[in-house]
C-alpha cells in the first residue's frame, strides 16, 4: 500500500518537472574542499523557497531536517542569504558527489510542480590514484627472458591522469621514444627484449595536475634456468671451490661432498641473478672425494662435478709449469703450489686435481 503510493507519488513527480528557466554552471572542487551552489531565483519567484537536488535526485536539504539523511545532514548546508538567493554549501566533496545538482522551486502550492531554477555541473577534482602495474602481453607469472613485455599504469584521477615511466637515469614521457630497446606511450611501456641486462626497476608517475602526483615502482626480473660455472684455486694451505651460479629465482643452492650437503660454505650474493658459493678445503685434512655444487628452480636443477682425489702428489720440484690436458669430458690440471705455505716455505709440490664438470643428466655416477 505504501509503495504503490510512494510509485504514484514518484511518476506524479517526475512528470511534473517543468524544464523552463534553468541554466547552467561548471563547478569544481577539490578532494575535501568545499563547493557552494548558488541560485539566484528570477524576479517572479523571488518569494519563494529553493530545493536542492543531488546526482542521485535526491532531495538533499528541505524545510525541515527530516528529509535529510543523518551522514549529509553536516555536510549539506542551505543558506537563505538574500531575499531571492539560496545556497547550498557541501562540505567535505569526495569523489561520490559528483555529479548534477538542481535547484528547484514549488511553482503550485501543491509542492507537485517543480520547476528547474539552475543546474550545476559538480566536478570533483581528485589527485592521481595507481590502481595497479599490470603486465599485459603476459599470461602466465613467469617472464621469460629476451622476449617482449608490456607494462600498463592504470591510473584513477580526475581529470584523467597523465602518465610518465621512470627508470634510473632515465625519462619516458607519452609517445616518445629513447632506448630502441623500451618505448613509452599512453599508459604503457613496451620493453622489446627483457634479459638479465635490461633495468630492474620502472616507475609509473601518475600526475593530473592536483597534487600530491601518485608513483609505483614494478620490478621485472626474468627468470633464468640455473647456469654455474667451478673454478678452483690454491690459497696458502687451501684449496677454494669456486661455483658461480646464474639464476632467478634460486630456490636452493649448494656444496656437496660424495652427495652429502657441506654447511660450511661462504655464500656471496654478486648481483640480482648470480650467487658464489665459496667452499674452502684445507689440504691439511682429508679432502679427497666428488664434490658437486647443486642449484635448483622451478624450471631445471642443475649441477657440476670436480673430483679431488689420491691423484694430488707431493712433488718437490722448483718447476713452477702447470699442465692442462683436456679431453671431451675429462680434464686433468696439474696445479703447482707453493709448499713453504704449508711447512717451511722453501719447496714446492704438485697438486693434481682432477676437475670433471659433466652435467648430472649425463650420468656422471654411471659412466664410472
Ligand atoms: C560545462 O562543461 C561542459 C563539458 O565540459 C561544456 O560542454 C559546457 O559548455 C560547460 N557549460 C558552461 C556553462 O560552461
Ligand atoms: C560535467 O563536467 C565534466 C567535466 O568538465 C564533463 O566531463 C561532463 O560532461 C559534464 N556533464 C554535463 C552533464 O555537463
Ligand atoms: C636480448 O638481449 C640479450 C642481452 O642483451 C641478447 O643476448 C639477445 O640476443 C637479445 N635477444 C633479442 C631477440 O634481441
Ligand atoms: C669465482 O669465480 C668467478 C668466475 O667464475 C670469479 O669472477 C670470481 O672472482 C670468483 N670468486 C672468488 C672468490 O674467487
Ligand atoms: C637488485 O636490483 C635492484 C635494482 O636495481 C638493486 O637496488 C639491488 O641492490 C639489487 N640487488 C642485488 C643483490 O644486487
Ligand atoms: C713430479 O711431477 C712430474 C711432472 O709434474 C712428474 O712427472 C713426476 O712423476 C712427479 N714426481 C713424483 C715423485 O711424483
Amino acid at each position: 500500500m505504501i509503495s504503490i503510493l510512494i510509485i504514484s507519488f514518484g511518476l506524479l513527480l517526475s512528470s511534473s518537472i517543468i524544464l523552463s528557466d534553468d541554466y547552467s554552471e561548471n563547478l569544481s572542487v577539490n578532494t575535501g574542499e568545499t563547493a557552494t551552489f548558488i541560485c539566484d531565483l528570477p524576479e517572479k519567484y523571488s518569494n519563494k523557497k529553493a530545493d536542492f537536488y543531488g546526482p542521485t535526485g535526491r532531495l538533499l536539504v528541505a524545510k525541515t531536517d527530516e528529509d535529510i539523511t543523518s551522514g549529509d545532514r553536516t555536510r549539506f548546508i542551505l543558506e537563505h542569504t538574500y531575499a531571492w538567493t539560496w545556497s547550498l554549501i557541501l562540505s567535505d566533496a569526495s569523489d561520490d558527489d559528483a555529479g548534477e545538482y538542481t535547484c528547484r522551486i514549488s511553482s503550485s502550492s501543491d509542492h507537485q510542480t517543480l520547476t528547474i531554477i539552475k543546474r550545476f555541473n559538480l566536478t570533483v577534482l581528485t589527485p592521481p590514484k595507481i590502481i595497479d602495474i599490470i603486465i599485459e602481453s603476459n599470461n602466465n607469472e613467469i617472464l621469460k627472458e629476451n622476449e617482449q613485455i608490456i607494462l600498463k599504469c592504470l591510473a584513477r584521477g580526475m581529470p584523467q591522469p597523465k602518465i610518465i615511466w621512470q627508470l634510473p637515469g632515465k625519462t619516458f614521457q607519452l609517445n616518445e621514444r629513447n632506448d630502441g630497446n623500451i618505448i613509452a606511450y599512453e599508459n604503457k611501456l613496451l620493453i622489446k627484449n627483457l634479459s638479465r641486462t635490461t633495468p630492474v626497476d620502472y616507475q609509473c608517475i601518475a600526475d593530473n595536475g592536483i597534487p600530491p602526483r601518485d608513483t609505483r615502482t614494478k620490478r621485472l626480473f626474468p627468470s633464468i634456468s640455473p647456469e654455474m660455472t667451478i673454478q678452483s684455486s690454491i690459497q696458502s694451505s687451501h684449496i677454494i671451490l669456486n661455483c658461480t651460479i646464474t639464476a632467478r629465482p634460486l630456490n636452493s643452492a649448494k656444496w656437496k661432498r660424495n652427495r652429502f650437503e657441506i654447511n660450511t660454505i661462504k655464500r656471496k650474493q654478486i648481483n640480482n641473478y648470480t650467487v658464489e658459493l665459496i667452499l674452502l678445503l684445507d689440504i691439511n685434512t682429508n679432502i679427497f672425494g666428488m664434490y658437486e655444487c647443486e642449484a635448483e628452480n622451478q624450471f631445471k636443477v642443475s649441477k657440476a662435478f670436480i673430483n679431488i682425489d689420491e691423484s694430488i702428489l707431493f712433488n718437490r720440484t722448483t718447476t713452477l709449469l702447470p699442465k692442462y690436458h683436456r679431453t671431451s669430458s675429462y680434464a686433468q690440471i696439474e696445479l703447482l703450489l707453493n709448499q713453504t705455505s704449508i711447512c717451511t716455505y722453501n719447496f714446492y709440490f704438485i697438486l693434481l686435481i682432477n676437475i670433471i664438470l659433466v652435467n648430472y643428466s649425463h650420468g656422471f655416477y654411471n659412466r664410472r
